[in-house]
């Protein structure tokens, strides 16, 4: 069933955007926080981690964007990177801007089926988006129910990492192990510096315990994979988040199938052991 209060999951719901904030030094990332303009609405808008969003321009076109926010938050977060005529119009947003959204849509981190366990949270770049909305929803009512909590993410330059205010409140949280990496050597860095694979292979993980989300660019995915089997952790236990071309947002116009999989209904967070048989284009 569709999630909402609205029958027509065609119809996108108004909105309005509240605040915008530049968050990457060269300007590509931008993050946008969005209220619904119908109190109906906003009840009805239920997500949870990993979940993404359609947002439409009238005039421009509709793109999906990963969920940024925690869901105990009222507005809802993305952050936008700059690359064609949607998200290029999306940055010339300002506040009190009308915009349309349809959602939530696609599956979630399996949360709450993992209590008990340790967790293994990889990320790389902008997609950080849906992992930096579960691990705000980890620690702000689920901590106690997780074993050890490591967290690497990484991007190319200090520049480019996401939601600094954030990260600075998770560096000072005993709750979680963070391990922020840049690619190469920074004047003023003195956080980790390497690709996010070589430093998953230096974190401790108990494999009989840890399960693993990973989101972020495909290259850094395919790479880091193999490092966790290094580590003796079972492919049912790493989940990783993919991203396709999409347009309906769910399973209706086949754009984006892998195989028999549509990642905008299946996924788009699936069970590495889930994509063995699908063909490679992932
Ligand atoms: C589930 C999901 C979640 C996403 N979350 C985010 C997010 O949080 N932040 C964000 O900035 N982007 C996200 N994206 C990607 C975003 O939807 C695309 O960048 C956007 O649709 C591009 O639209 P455009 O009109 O600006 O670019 P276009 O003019 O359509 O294309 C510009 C360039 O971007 C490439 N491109 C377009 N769509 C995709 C895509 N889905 N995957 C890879 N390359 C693409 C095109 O091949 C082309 O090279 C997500 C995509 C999916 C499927
Ligand atoms: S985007 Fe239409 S089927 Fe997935």
């Amino acid at each position: 069933m569709y999630p909402n209060s609205n029958p027509n999951p065609y119809l996108p719901f108004p909105a309005r955007v509240e605040r915008v904030r530049f968050e990457s030094d060269d300007r590509s990332l931008k993050t946008l926080w969005f209220s619904f303009l119908k109190e109906k609405d906003r009840e009805a808008f239920s997500f949870k981690p990993g979940q993404f969003i359609e947002l439409s321009l009238p005039g421009k076109g509709e793109s999906p964007f990963g969920i940024a926010s925690s869901p105990n938050e009222e507005l809802i977060k993305i952050t936008v990177n700059k690359t064609g005529t949607v998200t290029r119009a999306i940055h010339q947003l300002d506040t009190g801007d009308l915009v349309g959204i349809r959602g939530p849509f696609g599956n979630s981190y399996p949360f709450e089926d993992l209590f008990g366990s340790d967790l293994f949270i990889i990320s790389g770049g902008f997609a950080f988006t849906t992992l930096a909305s579960l691990t705000k929803y980890l620690l702000e009512g689920f901590r106690d129910r997780f074993g050890k909590v490591d967290l690497v993410y990484g991007a190319r330059t200090p520049g480019m990492l996401l939601y600094k205010d954030l990260l600075h409140e998770w560096r000072n949280n005993p709750g979680i192990n963070l391990f922020l990496t840049v690619d190469r050597e920074f004047p003023g860095w003195t956080g980790l510096v390497g690709f996010v694979p070589d430093i998953v292979s230096r974190v401790e993980v108990d494999p009989s315990k840890v399960n693993c989300f990973i989101c972020g660019p495909p290259i850094m995915i395919r790479l880091t994979i193999p490092k966790l089997l290094e580590k003796g952790i079972s492919k049912e236990k790493i989940f990783t988040s993919l991203e396709r071309r999409m347009k309906c947002g769910i399973g209706k116009c086949g754009r984006c199938n892998i195989g028999p999989k549509f990642v905008c209904k299946d996924g788009p967070i699936f069970r590495v052991s889930e994509l063995e048989g699908l063909p490679p284009e992932y």
